[in-house]
């Protein structure tokens, strides 16, 4: 019996990371700032996951912490089913990350470029080939590294991340700067990686750049998690809840809607976004079109709005830039939810200090 069991396979991993309750505060000279108060993100194995959250709302500052840059304050993050920091060297050549802007040498050809890093790393000079073809540079890898586009410097940054043929590559915000061509690019790649059985966590503040790239995703703010799932489970939690109308006077519609818990936006020639403010219960478009009849608004048009991943994370966000363009007090109570910025009493340690 028990040789037997022995000789079961192990439970496969679930998660390629795993963080619970992570919290990280900076020491600034106008005091502790908590960049990461009480973070859960769980990127499941194989696949792209999306790690977004707007500017500032520690996606950095996790992936810093993931890859032991960083010490958190508390919180237990596990990679491959290891403990980080503990456990970093039996799991880190299993990681491929960019997160600075990684150094080139201008004057060198990519391939060149590459060729350094590998030797440097012990990879097999094979690899070079191999990982240039993977982000579609051969061709161009005897050019010299300062005649490439922004986006050709970032595929090779990508490139090489790949030498060591890791299993998950993090990228924090690869595509910033990119133009479109740039951006499909990279989402091409990570892609083909994720088609070939790797775990690829990518940040960004833009979603609609994820939104065709990622299988999962978490969205968080201020350091927190506000939703995670499959990128079509989030849309269809959201999806139909809101709809296009066209009225002759959107003006008196606004102001016939707002009183029964509806906000509008208002769109180009005349047409208007109408949604459930807040979390008011219940969508019904026949309520909008009996609330606008009984003013004598008639609706000339009214179609759902297919709500995509950036109207749900502006949705998720929208205290957070309250918050931030505030000037005085709110009118009301404050909002629930955001985190105080400074964290719980703790050991005083300085927070910016090197792990390594
Ligand atoms: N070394 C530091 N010292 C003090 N505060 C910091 C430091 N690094 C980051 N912060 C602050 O912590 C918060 C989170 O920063 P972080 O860089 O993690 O956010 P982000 O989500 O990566 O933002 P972005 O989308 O702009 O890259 C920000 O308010 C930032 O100003
Ligand atoms: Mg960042």
């Amino acid at each position: 019996m028990t040789e037997a069991r022995r000789a079961l396979p192990q439970e496969p991993a679930a998660y390629a990371v795993e963080v619970r309750d992570l919290r990280k505060t900076y020491r600034t000279r106008k005091g502790r700032f908590q960049a990461v108060g009480g973070l859960d993100l769980k990127v499941p194995l194989g696949g792209v996951h999306g790690f977004l959250g707007p500017n500032g709302s520690g996606k950095t500052t996790t992936i810093r912490m993931l890859l032991g840059l960083i010490r958190p304050d508390s919180g237990a993050i596990r990679i491959f089913e290891q403990d980080i920091p503990t456990a970093l060297p039996a799991v880190i050549g299993r990681i491929g990350a960019i997160v600075e802007q990684p150094k080139f040498f201008p004057a060198f050809t990519g391939r060149r470029n590459l060729e350094l890093l590998a030797t440097g790393i012990g990879a097999p000079a094979r690899r070079v080939g191999e990982v240039l073809d993977e982000v579609g540079l051969t061709g161009r890898d005897k050019d010299r590294f300062r005649t490439y586009s922004l986006g050709m410097k970032q595929r090779l940054a990508i490139a090489a991340t790949l030498l060591k043929d890791p299993d998950l590559l993090i990228f924090d915000e690869p595509t910033n700067g990119l133009d479109p061509a740039g951006i499909h690019e990279i989402r091409a790649t990570m892609r083909g990686l994720a088609d070939r059985g790797k775990t690829v966590l990518v940040s960004s503040h833009i979603l609609s750049e994820v939104q065709l790239v990622a299988d999962t995703v978490s969205i968080i703010g201020r350091g927190r998690l506000l939703a995670e799932g499959e990128v079509d489970d989030i849309l269809a939690a959201t999806g139909g809840q809101a709809v296009r109308v066209l009225v002759a006077d959107p003006a008196r519609a606004a102001a016939a809607l707002a009183p029964a818990g509806f906000s509008v936006l208002p769109l180009p020639e005349g047409r208007m976004e109408v949604r459930r403010t807040g979390d008011q219960p219940g969508f019904d478009p026949a309520q909008i079109t009996w609330l606008l009849a009984q003013q004598g608004l008639f609706v000339a048009e009214l179609v759902p709005v297919r709500a995509d991943l950036e109207s749900v994370f502006l949705d998720l966000t929208a205290e957070e830039h309250l918050g931030a363009t505030a000037g005085g007090h709110p009118a009301g109570p404050p909002p629930p939810g955001p985190p105080p910025v400074t964290g719980p009493a703790g050991p005083a340690r300085a927070a910016q200090e090197d792990w390594r």
